[in-house]
């Protein structure tokens, strides 16, 4: 289902959840929402989205992940609520149409494309009137401690001071964000941020072997990162900064 806090992916994921359910239960009032996953690749919010009821929208360019997104559809019975298109988030405009999406998701894909202003933009375009965008972006700085602890002082340097918040040429994103930076891109794509808070605040530090077999220690680092997301003081180290923002 939406959440499983036991594990640490549920830990991971539980609190964009948290944020997610209130923006559902706003833009529908328990009703099915339309919703639009830009770059929702195999699923991982798509499905347990349609489990809730919601209509679900994926469009992502790998043919790979929509392949598995389809064969999650069907081993949990969500095939009629979800719907695979192959396209990036640039081309929203035309592969949907303008103005027919309640919710639209942009989670951990700012950081691939070609230029989040523009994919911004074009959710935008495909958000109704007053519908919610969930952003969920990496955090520089948070990137920048977890070099540090691992020892790689020099991509931690780079991450630091480069102008795209990359450890260089192999590393997979092409950029990672501060906050600074997010909501302007935000704004000017038309998008009125309403709540920010941090994802992972501690679940990505934590010794791993704390949370082999002890759900008690799931639950309390849950309620951690609970109480720590909407801190101010926390968010820089925060692996994720979540946005929840309206269109105009
Ligand atoms: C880290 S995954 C995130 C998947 C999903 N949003 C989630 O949070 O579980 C990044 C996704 O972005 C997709 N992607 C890459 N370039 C893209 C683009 N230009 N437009 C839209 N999606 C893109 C990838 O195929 C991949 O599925």
């Amino acid at each position: 289902m939406a959440t499983a806090p036991r594990t640490r992916t549920g830990v991971r994921t539980a609190v964009v959840w948290d944020y997610l359910r209130r923006a559902l239960d706003d833009l529908a009032g328990g009703g099915a929402v339309r919703v639009l996953d830009a770059g929702g690749g195999s699923g991982g919010f798509a499905v347990p989205l349609a489990q809730l009821g919601h209509d679900v929208t994926v469009v992502d360019p790998s043919p790979d992940s929509l392949a598995a997104l389809e064969r999650r559809a069907a081993e949990t019975g969500t095939s009629e609520r979800i719907r695979a298109m192959q396209g990036d988030a640039a081309g929203l405009p035309a592969l949907v149409p303008a103005g027919s999406f309640d919710l639209v998701l942009c989670h951990s894909v700012l950081e691939v494309v070609d230029d989040p202003g523009e994919a911004l933009a074009a959710i935008t375009q495909s958000l109704r009137s007053s519908g919610i965008t969930s952003v969920l972006a990496a955090n520089r700085s948070a990137a920048v401690l977890g070099r540090v602890a691992a020892g790689r002082l020099t991509e931690a340097r780079r991450l630091l001071t480069g102008t795209d918040g990359t450890t260089g040429p192999g590393d997979p994103l092409q950029r990672r964000f501060t906050l600074d930076e997010l909501q302007p891109l935000l704004a000017a794509a038309g998008l009125r941020v309403q709540t920010v808070h941090g994802v992972r605040v501690f679940a990505d530090t934590v010794p791993p072997a704390l949370l082999d077999g002890d759900p008690q220690a799931a639950d309390d680092l849950l309620a951690l990162e609970r109480d720590a997301a909407e801190r101010a003081d926390y968010l820089a180290i925060a692996t994720q900064l979540h946005l929840l923002a309206r269109r105009d």
